[in-house]
């Protein structure tokens, strides 16, 4: 077994700190509904992937604190030779799980992972793995050396297609094909697979936060907003840029500006024992400041936040940690509750930064119809928005900008600051 595994082993085994006897399922295929003789790409559990290095369907990770681990597979059969042409697999069979277990009778088991499968009929402590899912959440938090170059690999290939895209990009060109230019560098760069659905939207497209790309031709002064990460070894960057065909208007210009200072602010804060709802908060009142200076809020910037009117133009949180998929060890710390304001309802993590975590600041100001024409907000908001002004920007659709930052013991170190950031 690789050292690396080993040590993630070691940290997983202090962090869990049990006696419990603790099985950890990878997960199984899933088939594509309505018998189409077709699965959906396997995507083993993390916890499961973290501590095996392997991608295996129907596998069960076991640890028994007084005897170690043994990484349990599915035996081989004659359909894998023929279809998959696979020749061996990793661990050992699972037909043996069974005897394992009973040699281990009336201990006290936790389920971890994807239960189910080869867990099935399996009685869990539900308290104790509930418990145990947390704990080895935390501990994967912090990025080891294998898994930062793996986020630096998918990170530069990511960088590439996003280069791409850009210099594609000219009056009459569909949203559909740069996502397709952008993810053709991509994977001609080692991506192995995109880390989520690429967002493409242009002109008022760009308002929509998760936007998927449609046949909208770029015309002359849209904004384009293009989020999109690909994937290396289950590891994603989570990248947005917004640009303009063409020369950026006064307008433009200005509305880049505020989310690049609230960008940048927050890129240099990822540092140790920094509270992410802290720099949500901070990074919404550089936003609001600029709002402000627009003419679009009035009043005191600190003020406008405590009331969550930044929200209706910056309605998602700052960021989340990213690594084995787009969210991996998002969250909140144990005790922290989800806050039910308007301005922070929607923050995927509450926790203090620490070394070795990588988290996106993604900081954006759009103007969402739906939010910004509705009337009873416009009657709520009377005093604190220049609905008057609002009207004037509604045709710019919005920016996000997005960068993925490794937190270390001194600076962060902004993986993805080599894309293109200029308007
Ligand atoms: N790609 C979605 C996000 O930025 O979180
Ligand atoms: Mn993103
Ligand atoms: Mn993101």
């Amino acid at each position: 077994m690789s050292n690396h595994i080993n040590a993630r082993r070691q940290r997983a085994q202090s962090a869990l700190n049990t006696n419990h006897i603790v099985l950890i399922g990878a997960g199984s295929h899933i088939p594509v509904p309505g018998g189409m003789d077709r699965i959906y790409p396997f995507k083993p559990h993390p916890d499961h992937y973290w501590l095996t290095g392997h991608r295996t369907p129907g596998a069960v990770l076991a640890f028994d604190p007084q005897d170690g681990w043994r990484d349990f597979t599915p035996d081989l059969t004659e359909d894998d030779h023929v279809w998959e042409g696979l020749t061996e697999r990793e661990g050992e069979p699972i037909s043996g799980l069974k005897t394992w277990l009973k040699e281990r009778g009336g201990r006290p088991i936790a389920v971890l992972g994807v239960g189910g499968g080869p867990l099935d009929g399996i009685e869990s402590d539900e308290a104790a793995s509930a418990s145990f899912t947390e704990l080895l959440l935390d501990a994967r938090r912090a990025k080891d050396e294998v898994e930062v170059e793996l986020m630096k690999r998918a990170c530069a290939a990511t960088a590439a297609g996003f280069d791409r895209a850009r210099a594609f990009t000219v009056p009459g060109v569909t949203e559909r094909e740069i996502q397709i230019e952008l993810e053709a560098e991509c994977y001609r760069q080692g991506g192995q697979a995109m880390g989520y659905d690429a967002i493409v939207g242009t002109g008022t497209n760009a308002a929509v936060l998760h936007f998927a790309p449609s046949s909208r031709e770029v015309k002359e002064g849209d904004f384009v907003l293009i989020d999109a990460g690909c994937e290396i070894d289950g590891y994603t960057a989570d990248v947005t840029r917004t640009f303009v065909v063409g020369t950026p208007t006064q307008q433009q210009t200005e509305l880049h500006g505020i989310v690049r200072e609230a960008l940048e602010y927050g890129n240099s804060q990822c540092k140790p024992g920094k509270e992410w709802r802290e720099l949500h908060l901070e990074c919404a009142a550089i936003m609001a400041k600029g709002l402000v200076s627009l003419g679009i809020l009035r009043g005191d910037p600190q003020g406008l936040v405590e009331q969550d009117v930044h929200a209706l133009f910056f309605p998602h949180g700052l960021g989340h940690l990213v690594g084995l998929g787009v969210r991996d060890g998002s969250g909140y710390l144990p005790g922290r509750q989800r806050s039910d304001r308007f301005g922070l309802a929607f923050l995927r993590m509450d926790l203090p930064l620490e070394p070795g975590y990588i988290t996106t600041v993604e900081p954006g100001l759009y103007f969402i119809e739906p939010l910004l024409k509705d009337p009873a907000r416009r009657e709520r908001y009377a005093d604190s928005i220049n609905w008057e002004e609002v009207d004037r920007w509604l045709h710019i659709g919005g920016v996000r900008l997005e960068d993925n930052l490794l937190v270390t013991e001194s600076e962060p170190v902004n993986l993805t600051g080599e894309i293109d950031l200029s308007p």
